[in-house]
């Protein structure tokens, strides 16, 4: 048996927390600091997740076997690289190779060193040269602020004005430090659609593609959020198209070993534009994409954590993942008024409802407990309800279904999510 940690609070944390807990090989399992779902997989730590320290004396104390890091922050702040070094094995890489997604300007020298298809761009660190840069491009142009944003550092201009506004507002520190240097690009268009592979020691094993929604509201309106639903399979990207991301993730995951070494054992998201021209790159994560896990970690049939440790311990043979042949639907259910600003400490009442219903999972994200030990929103992403089923017909409506069940003042969603894998 197997003490595993996972590091993280959100949908992701959940799932990926869910889908430890099946595994007849775990032990405790414990989430750090974990939310009001994941009490239902393990027992919840009050660690700091980018505590380096504090991790590692948790994980002696415990005799973690395995310690899954769940989001960008850890490893940008170098947990992998000092757990790693306290021969605790990490699923999660190194924070060089976490800047892949921690600094945008290096995730695209690095896709141009490669020879891995991108948009054309300019990193800025001065307003007066973004600026410039804008005017002589023109729009439609896309500004983004380097570093870490929570997904929502990007401005899609359609007009130079807005460019311009979007170039003012990184440098004038909107974004905190991310904003300090800017990466302008060229627009690109089409589907977008996300490929996750494990990666370990220079090998891709490629997941099933997924699709968020990032933007807010219904018809792809509105703001960026951290996305408010997705699906998987994506029935756009034929086996041609798969096969070309997953060379792509491929070749990326060969230069993460040439770069970083055996510093990279964790998951690469490729976040990928199917232009015209062919799949091209938009960004790298170096981690599980939230809410695209809940689609996808849904439809993992076998034990994930003997792929999990695989990937952590170096041996790429022994990741062999197999996948449901059911189709997923993850709707996002939000704070009123997310990704502005919400008000905490709704009532939810109608999960259990929801997930006594075949086929529907429900993965937790800003929850926790009052004093009166209800459960109540805490954040901006509040619930994932998750379907799976033979068609997107059939998942859209059981998940929506499961949606109507819960309730909690402001409850906001979109009503859109998964309906172009049907117009397809
Ligand atoms: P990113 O965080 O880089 O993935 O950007 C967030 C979102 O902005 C993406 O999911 C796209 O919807 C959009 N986006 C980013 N880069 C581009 C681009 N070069 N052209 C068009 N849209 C983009
Ligand atoms: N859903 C996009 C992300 O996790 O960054």
């Amino acid at each position: 048996m197997m003490n595993v940690l996972v590091l993280g609070s959100g949908g992701r944390e959940h799932a990926l927390a869910w889908s430890i807990a099946k595994s007849p090989q775990v032990g405790d399992l414990f989430i750090a600091p974990g939310n009001g779902g994941t009490v239902q997989c393990g027992r919840n730590v009050p660690l700091d997740p980018c505590d380096a320290e504090a991790v590692i004396g948790f994980s002696k104390d415990q005799g973690i076997g395995l310690v899954v890091i769940g989001p960008e922050a850890p490893l940008v702040a170098g947990v992998a690289d000092a757990v790693r070094a306290a021969g605790i094995p990490v699923f999660g890489p190194n924070a060089d190779a976490a800047r892949l997604e921690g600094s945008k300007s290096f995730s695209k020298e690095f896709m141009i060193r490669h020879g891995l298809p991108t948009a054309r761009y300019r990193a800025c660190d001065c307003e007066a040269d973004a600026l410039a840069f804008v005017r002589e491009t023109g729009a439609p142009i896309v500004v983004k602020a380097d570093g870490l944003a929570a997904g929502k550092g990007v401005v899609v201009a359609d007009d130079l004005e807005e460019a311009e506004e979007a170039v003012h507002d990184c440098f004038a520190g909107a974004f905190g430090t991310a904003g300090s240097s800017v990466v302008i690009e060229e627009c690109l268009v089409g589907p977008e659609c996300s490929m996750l592979a494990f990666i370990t020691d220079g090998e891709a094993v490629c997941m099933p593609c997924a699709q968020d929604h990032k933007r807010a509201f219904d018809g792809d309106r509105g703001p960026n959020t951290g996305g408010m639903g997705a699906y998987s399979p994506v029935p756009a990207v034929d086996d041609a198209l798969e096969t070309r991301m997953a060379d792509i993730m491929r070749t990326a995951a060969a230069a993460t070993k040439e770069e970083f070494g055996a510093g990279y054992r964790g998951v690469l998201y490729g976040g990928f534009m199917l232009t015209e021209e062919g799949p091209k790159l938009l960004e790298f994560n170096a981690r599980f994409g939230d809410p695209e896990t809940q689609a996808v970690l849904a439809r993992f049939d076998g034990d994930v954590l003997d792929a999990f440790l695989a990937v952590a311990e170096g041996r790429a043979g022994d990741v062999r993942p197999s996948w449901s042949d059911k189709v997923s639907v993850c709707v996002v259910l939000a704070s009123g008024g997310y990704p502005g600003s919400y008000e905490k400490g709704k009532v939810i009442l109608g999960i259990e409802e929801a997930e006594e219903m075949d086929g529907v999972l429900v993965f937790q994200a800003g929850t926790s407990y009052n004093a009166d030990d209800e459960l109540i929103t805490s954040g901006g992403r509040v619930l994932n309800v998750v379907a799976l089923a033979d068609s997107f017909e059939e998942a859209r409506e059981l998940a929506y279904e499961a949606c109507d069940k819960i309730n909690f003042e402001g409850k906001q969603m979109r009503f859109d999510i998964a309906k172009r894998a049907i117009e397809v």
